[in-house]
């Protein structure tokens, strides 16, 4: 029995390599933003996912990561129920004061994705318009502080799908979201015949950063893991792999 207790106690959340404990970091996701964080037959996937693998790895953990939706993440890395999140995560001051971030490892923008044929061709075509946002992304603050907080047109949405999914059905004449994850759906989605539309004027440059909790004492490792990852080639494969180029 003790034998028994002793396996199953080392096959939960810790393995030996070389007599060193390694720690599983608990990593959690919003699986509904292709190409980043998918699911695929029951499996998340994505370039997020490959990537906190390898960082991970690198930095000599174990990892897990499972889909938690959106707002739990900021919930359970805010209670430290959670080691890591990676979710397209932009850094921002705000954030900031909560959570801690490691360094940056992907640029973003948000944009905008309409039908063909639809009369808005820039940001500032967005007022008076209804618009579909994922809740609590830099896109529903972008909206919010160009067309006003109580904007009666802006739908907030649990997850981007659902947003996207109301642009399909005729419910809002747009979907505001990041860059690479609009501009996957229309080419995956050509029957929908949506196109997006980018302005580098009302949109500014993001950077994503792996979510941690304030304090964090895997920050200095990570920060050097995610570097490392970047410098020895892993990433540019990965961005290959995901982003065809
Ligand atoms: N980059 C944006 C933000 O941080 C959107 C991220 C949404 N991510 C997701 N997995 N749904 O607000």
């Amino acid at each position: 029995l003790m034998v028994a207790f002793l396996l199953l106690l080392s096959a939960c959340g810790t393995s030996k390599s070389g007599g060193e404990e390694k720690k599983t970091l608990r990593v959690v996701t919003d699986a509904a933003y292709a190409p980043f964080e998918y699911q695929d037959k029951g499996e998340i996937v994505g370039f997020d996912i490959d990537f906190v693998k390898a960082v991970i790895k690198e930095a000599g953990y174990g990892v897990k990561v499972e889909h938690v939706g959106w707002d739990p993440i900021f919930v359970e890395i805010e209670g430290k129920t959670a080691d890591v999140a990676v979710s397209s995560i932009t850094i921002t001051p705000e954030r900031q004061e909560s959570y801690d971030f490691t360094v940056p490892y992907f640029l973003s923008k948000n944009e905008i994705l309409v039908p063909k044929g639809s009369t808005i061709k820039s940001a500032k075509d967005l007022d008076g318009k209804k618009i579909a946002v994922q809740n609590g992304t830099t896109a529903q603050t972008i909206v919010e502080n160009l067309y006003g907080k109580n904007n009666d047109k802006l739908k907030k949405f649990e997850n981007n799908n659902l947003a996207i999914l109301e642009l399909k059905n005729g419910g809002v004449d747009a979907v505001v979201a990041d860059n690479t994850v609009v501009e996957t759906y229309v080419k995956n989605n050509p029957k929908d015949n949506f196109e997006f539309i980018e302005d580098d004027t009302a949109f500014e440059k993001e950077f994503y950063g792996l979510l941690l909790p304030k304090g964090s004492k895997l920050k200095a490792d990570l920060d050097k893991a995610v570097k490392k990852v970047i410098d020895n080639g892993t990433y540019a494969k990965l961005y290959k792999k995901w982003f065809d180029v």
